[in-house]
């Protein structure tokens, strides 16, 4: 009798558990399609509900690999039993190749298999944008699935392009080009999770909003439990990305940012600093010591407001500040160096903004080291946010990227060569300073000069 009942509590306290959570799976290694049945099967065993495939790394810019599109029908087909097989939800970034008025273009597609390999939403978008092909974009989509859970299915550069929908779980599959230090895709996940807090499943890892990745690796896949209703555990955890898995990504150009350089005797006394770019400006207060002899170290502290390029196609709105290690200052520009660990430690930073819009992402890259979720603190007072951090070590970006969706619409190319020009623009205003007080002592001796002659 006794152990009848205990069968039965055991078995409602089984029921009540998979009825609040939903398991999510990542494939964490690139290949073929053919490569991931054995691992799809895999997360069928793990009892994942859904798994998410990898998406092709870079993206293509080019028709050069469109040999390989051929076969997506293939593909497709490929997944689909899979996913029937072992009987899971699975989403898959694909590019097809398509021909329309004698070229060949190329169109990217997030397909959602059901547990029957049945597909049952389709997102598509053409690979650029000036594609004006039979095979129209579709509108991002949603699905629902039979575990309860209705689903956002988003491209990688919808988190940035978008606003994020009223959902409480999305699914993100693509690629765009990164570039440190605000926008490369694996870290830009993880703090869109944490800021919007909401259970993201990407190819980038499975983030339970802003509590973080607790995934658990199984050889090739990761998995994770998350809340169906949207992160409920209380504990905030901070997006730390280790830099060194961004190396091979490229610099952001930073000509338009307004730098100042940190000064470090003053820092270590604690200062307080705002730089401003046009009216938006972001306050500053730094602390920092060194674990051990000083050493040379530059550090930025920025403020930028205005239009950026992203993904080679869209130019954005964005509002940021940051304070980011330097390889190099020279005036206002700072070039990012993939920095190796230094005996720098924040005691603190604190940035303040005044933003226009309601959506900032915190940015922070350290050389590995972790952020202890009690060391960290993002606050929001209607549109003034703060970004806090206690003693941090190996920091080399930490800050605030903010949105501004108004400006995107505007036409605004950015042009590349635009830094060169800056810096003489500068060197210039300097010279013209420089010539005008010369002329004015010139002018000055000049008219005391006529003044006697009077
Ligand atoms: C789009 O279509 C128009 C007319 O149908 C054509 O002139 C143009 O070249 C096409 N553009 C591309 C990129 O194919
Ligand atoms: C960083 O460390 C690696 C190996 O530890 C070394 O090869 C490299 O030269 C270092 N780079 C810098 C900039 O110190
Ligand atoms: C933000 O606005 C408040 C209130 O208007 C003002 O006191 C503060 O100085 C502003 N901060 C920044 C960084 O602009
Ligand atoms: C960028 O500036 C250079 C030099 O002024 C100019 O020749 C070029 O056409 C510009 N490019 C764009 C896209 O505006």
């Amino acid at each position: 009798m006794n152990f009848s009942f205990g069968f039965i509590f055991l078995c409602v306290g089984v029921a009540l558990a998979s009825e609040e959570t939903y398991r999510a799976g990542v494939v964490t290694t690139h290949g073929e399609v053919n490569s991931y049945v054995p691992l799809i099967h895999e997360a069928g065993k793990l009892n994942v509900d859904i798994l998410v495939l990898p998406s092709p790394q870079a993206p293509l810019s080019s028709m050069e690999r469109t040999c390989e599109m051929d076969n997506y029908d293939e593909l497709v087909e490929t997944i689909s039993s899979a996913a029937k097989e072992a009987s899971l939800y699975v989403v898959a970034h694909l590019i097809e190749k398509t021909r329309c008025q004698n070229k060949n273009e190329l169109v990217r597609s997030n397909l959602v298999f059901d547990r029957e390999g049945n597909v049952v939403s389709v997102y598509r978008k053409p690979l650029t944008t000036v594609a004006n092909c039979t095979t129209a974009p579709t509108n991002i989509g949603s699905f629902s699935t039979d575990f309860g859970v209705q689903f956002g299915l988003l491209m990688e550069e919808d988190l940035v392009l978008r606003k994020a929908e009223e959902l409480d779980n999305f699914v993100v599959v693509g690629a765009w080009s990164s570039e440190v230090p605000f926008l490369s895709e694996s870290q830009f996940a993880s703090s869109w999770a944490f800021s919007n807090n909401v259970n993201l499943v990407s190819s980038f890892g499975i983030f339970a909003g802003n509590s973080g990745s607790e995934a658990s690796a199984h050889s090739n896949v990761q998995i994770a439990d998350l809340d169906k209703l949207g992160n409920k555990n209380q504990q905030i955890v901070p997006p730390v990305v280790n830099s060194l898995e961004l190396k091979s990504s490229p610099a952001e150009d930073l000509s338009q940012y307004i730098i100042r350089p940190l000064d470090i005797a003053a820092s270590t006394q604690g200062y307080k600093e705002t730089v401003c770019h046009d009216g938006f400006c972001c306050e500053f207060y730094v602390k920092m010591g060194f674990d051990g002899p000083k050493e040379e170290v530059n550090y930025g502290l920025a403020a930028f407001d205005g239009v950026r390029h992203f993904d080679h196609t869209h130019n954005i709105g964005s509002q940021t500040c940051a304070v980011f290690a330097c390889a190099g200052l020279y005036k206002r520009s700072c070039s990012l160096g993939s920095q190796n660990s230094t005996n720098v430690k924040f005691e603190k930073i604190s940035i303040t903004g005044n933003f226009t819009e309601t959506i900032q992402y915190p940015i922070i890259l350290t050389t590995g080291s972790k952020i202890e979720p009690e060391a960290f603190k993002m606050a929001a007072n209607s549109k003034q946010v703060t970004l806090e951090v206690t003693n941090a070590d190996n920091l080399l970006t930490f800050g605030v990227f903010g949105r501004d969706f108004s400006k995107d619409s505007k036409n605004f190319v950015l042009n590349d060569s635009g830094s060169i020009y800056d810096t003489i623009n500068e060197e210039m205003t300097e010279l013209f300073d420089y010539l005008w007080i010369r002329l004015r002592v010139v002018l000055i001796i000049a008219s005391i000069y006529v003044l006697e002659m009077l």
